[in-house]
């Protein structure tokens, strides 16, 4: 374990992401004991910036480079090894090489912790695998940018549980590093810990393993008190329901990285795993583009974008000519002076603005923006006269183009 700490765990100083992605690897087997579900982060960014020796640094907690496995097994392969992973640390690299229609579901499974139900030759359900561990993933765009290659939409629930990590560490242009350590680039820093961290490895998670064991029955408690300080003292005020449980995920990171301080497994100083946390939750805020519901952003997005690609094509002009040839129509609109407004027919609604969403939140969304109309009865779904007879309609403000 010297060997490990004094020439992998040291060198790793004053570097927020191999800091954590050692933590993440050790948090693993503490979610048991702290009685919390799966979850996992991502790192995403350029090629060549040091995601997979990020990576291979978190395997060296439990294994050699070979403990990584690439996105591009088998749906049924993962399925295999996120058992042999249970209560340790899944790691997956490169994105991109699952397919994106399938990505979505293979990584809400990972962290759902449960196979797919399965029948025997006789058509008798077979058990369900589960499984309860951490994964760390890598590639150079999101789970929600590759699921949209398949025009597929991530859930708000999926990301929450799949937290991306932006690889660039710093304004400093080294990549997943923010200290060189005295390397004279990324790359040779890079090539440092892979060659070390592929021949120093494994003797960190048994020691830990040890120690918990040893303390298995406080650790709970401890993490509770823990994170009602880390709370008051990292969580912006007004932080919502996803943003605590994406902070909780980091959290927990933070605190397997100082019991292992604490019990002597790793070297670095107290508290160097709780900044490193904090760093990676800013980073992952930051990216998300701050504090609030992310569901609701995305829904407000995707019926912006519906309007702004079929304001001009789909809808028919009632204030226009009569004789307007509209393919593949969406409903109706007016247009008096500036302001717009849309007459939606309820299966475009349904089908293509709710599209991958609830339409109860899409419809609530709407109403608390001010976007969706209700009429005189407070009936959101208006009747309307148009050149085709009295049809019922969804009636939409032009402003939802305006925010
Ligand atoms: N921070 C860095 N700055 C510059 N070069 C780097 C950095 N990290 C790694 N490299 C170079 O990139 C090579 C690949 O490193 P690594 O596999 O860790 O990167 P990656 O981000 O996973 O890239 P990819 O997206 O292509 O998989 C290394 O051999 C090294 O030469
Ligand atoms: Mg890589």
């Amino acid at each position: 374990m010297q060997e490990w700490n004094d020439l992998v765990a040291r060198w790793c100083f004053g570097n927020s992401r191999l800091i954590f992605a050692i933590c993440a690897a050790l948090a693993g087997i503490i979610l048991k004991f702290c009685n919390i579900q799966n979850f996992g982060f991502h790192f995403v960014g350029n090629s060549f910036s040091g995601k997979t020796t990020c990576l291979n640094v978190a395997a060296s907690v439990f294994e050699k480079p070979n403990y990584l496995i690439s996105w591009k097994a088998t749906d049924n392969a993962l399925e295999a090894v996120a058992i042999k992973r249970n209560d340790a640390l899944l790691v997956l690299d490169e994105l991109s090489e699952m397919s994106a229609s399938k990505a979505g579901e293979v990584a809400y499974m990972l962290a759902n912790g449960q196979g797919k139900k399965r029948l025997d030759k006789n058509c008798n359900a077979r058990e369900t695998l589960s499984w309860r561990l951490i994964f760390l993933s890598s590639g150079e765009v999101d789970l929600n940018a590759h699921m949209a290659e398949a025009n597929k939409i991530s859930k708000a629930g999926q990301k929450v549980r799949f937290l991306n990590i932006p690889a660039k560490a710093s304004d400093k242009s080294f990549g997943i590093f923010e200290n060189l350590m005295g390397f004279q680039d990324g790359a040779e820093f890079s090539g440092y810990l892979r060659e070390k961290a592929s021949k120093y490895y494994g003797t960190a998670s048994i020691e830990f393993i040890k120690q918990v064991l040893d303390h298995q029955t406080v650790i709970r408690e401890q993490y509770k008190e823990e994170f009602q300080k880390l709370k008051s003292q990292y969580l912006p005020a007004n932080a919502e329901g996803q943003d605590i449980r994406a902070f909780e995920h980091f959290m927990l990171v933070g605190f397997a990285g100082e019991l292992a301080i604490k019990y002597g497994v790793i070297c670095w100083k107290p508290d160097t795993a709780y900044q490193a946390a904090v760093a990676c939750f800013n980073s992952w805020l930051e990216d998300k583009g701050g504090i609030g519901n992310d569901e609701d952003r995305q829904i407000s997005e995707h019926v912006k974008s519906f309007f702004e690609l079929h304001a001009h094509s789909r809808f028919f002009d009632l204030n226009g000519a009569s004789d307007q040839k509209i393919s593949n129509m969406a409903g109706y609109k007016s247009v008096y002076k500036d302001a717009v407004t849309f007459f939606v027919s309820p299966s475009v609604f349904q089908n293509e603005i709710c599209k991958g969403f609830q339409r109860k939140t899409v419809i609530q969304l709407l109403i608390d923006k001010g976007f969706l109309l209700k009429d005189h009865n407070g009936d959101y779904r208006q009747q309307k006269w148009t050149p085709y007879g009295n049809k019922k309609v969804y009636v939409i403000s032009g402003k939802i183009l305006l925010g």
